[in-house]
């Protein structure tokens, strides 16, 4: 490997050397980083998604609308927040870790171009200072109390560590639709995080509100950085392939034992193929109601179609098992997962 591989093999391990607590500990800085450091970051990414042997990444986004409906699991779950992402990058850029200050407010200039243009109406809101579209620390938390924008990024090590959060808070921002269903986020984790979040019943609907978004921005012109085998190209590899995750905010009371017990539930989800998160996302805690986060974890080897499948037919088990849990289920449950 030559010096300057090294150095850069080094800037994608950083998050993980600097943070004990890492799962993965990896961040590519380029896209092309997937093929130099392939000896390791191949297997990373088919031990994470549980793919044996090689798969190519396949797209489908024909989800059915009237059919993963919530309330047939349970009538109570009448308007439950549901929330899809997919993560992308543009062809051209380096990824996060490695955008210096002046590429970073390049690549939210670029966007706003595409928001000005794009056909869906809705607002540019940008936390650059000195940027037209600037919004005050109170007002980026307003949006923070939504859960709709994302959080001050230098409170997060291992996005600080990887370089992920520099030149804070500069290139970043949050575009939103004028019915506050769709948001696209300029400067987090990935260049752009394209978001639908509905508070309802129907999986299948915030699958067609995100793909909408999502074509709109393709029709703009801007192309994603796209590997051959893993799909899209993005900073974390559990987020390759799809870059889709997908979920829905449940409160699971008896599993969690009033929110004291947050371990219980993320291990049965980790046995679902699901993950487990608090009402604030990632390394947030669950409420006194176990609120979380669930989603599949998945997102390379599987279409988007069955990420959302995935979901459904997980929540079943789980909300099955959170039933059992509260008919004094300790004895029916405490042997899942072995
Ligand atoms: N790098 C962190 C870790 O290894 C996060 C991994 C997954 N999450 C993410 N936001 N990419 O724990």
């Amino acid at each position: 490997m030559s010096e300057e591989d090294q150095q850069h093999f080094l800037d994608v391990m950083m998050g993980g050397l600097a943070n004990d607590d890492s799962s993965v500990g990896v961040y590519a800085t380029r896209p092309e980083d997937y093929d130099i450091f392939s000896f390791y970051l191949e297997p990373l990414i088919r031990e994470y998604h549980k793919i044996e042997g090689s798969t190519k990444q396949e797209h489908d986004w024909n989800i059915p609308v009237g059919e993963y409906v919530l309330t047939k699991i349970d009538p109570r779950l009448e308007k439950v927040s549901m929330r899809a992402r997919v993560a992308r990058n543009v062809k051209g850029f380096n990824l996060p870790p490695s955008m210096d200050k002046a590429e970073r407010i390049k690549f939210e200039n670029k966007m706003v171009e595409v928001f000005d243009s794009f056909g869906i109406p809705g607002k540019y809101h940008s936390l650059t200072p000195g940027h037209k579209n600037f919004i005050s620390d109170k007002e980026a938390d307003e949006l923070r109390h939504k859960h709709f924008l994302f959080n001050d990024m230098t409170t997060d090590n291992h996005l600080t560590s990887s370089g992920v959060a520099s030149d804070w808070p500069f290139g970043r921002g949050i575009w939103i639709s004028t019915d506050e269903t769709k948001m696209i986020w300029i400067g987090e984790e990935d260049q752009l995080r394209i978001i639908s979040i509905v508070q309802g019943n129907d999986l299948g609907q915030v699958d067609k509100s995100l793909h909408d978004l999502l074509t709109g921005i393709e029709k703009s012109g801007l192309q994603f950085a796209e590997h051959q085998t893993y799909g899209v190209v993005t900073t974390c590899p559990t987020n390759m392939g799809t870059g889709k995750r997908q979920s829905i905010l449940g409160k699971f009371p008896n599993i969690t034992k009033q929110g004291t017990d947050e371990k219980k539930l993320k291990d049965l989800a980790r046995s679902l193929g699901l993950q487990a998160r608090g009402i604030g996302g990632e390394h947030s805690n669950m409420d006194k109601e176990g609120t979380a986060d669930i989603s599949p974890s998945a997102r390379f080897g599987v279409t988007e179609a069955i990420v959302t499948k995935r979901l459904w037919e997980g929540l079943i088990k789980l909300y099955d098992l959170e039933k059992q849990a509260g008919e004094g289920g300790e004895r029916q449950n405490c042997c899942i997962i072995q």
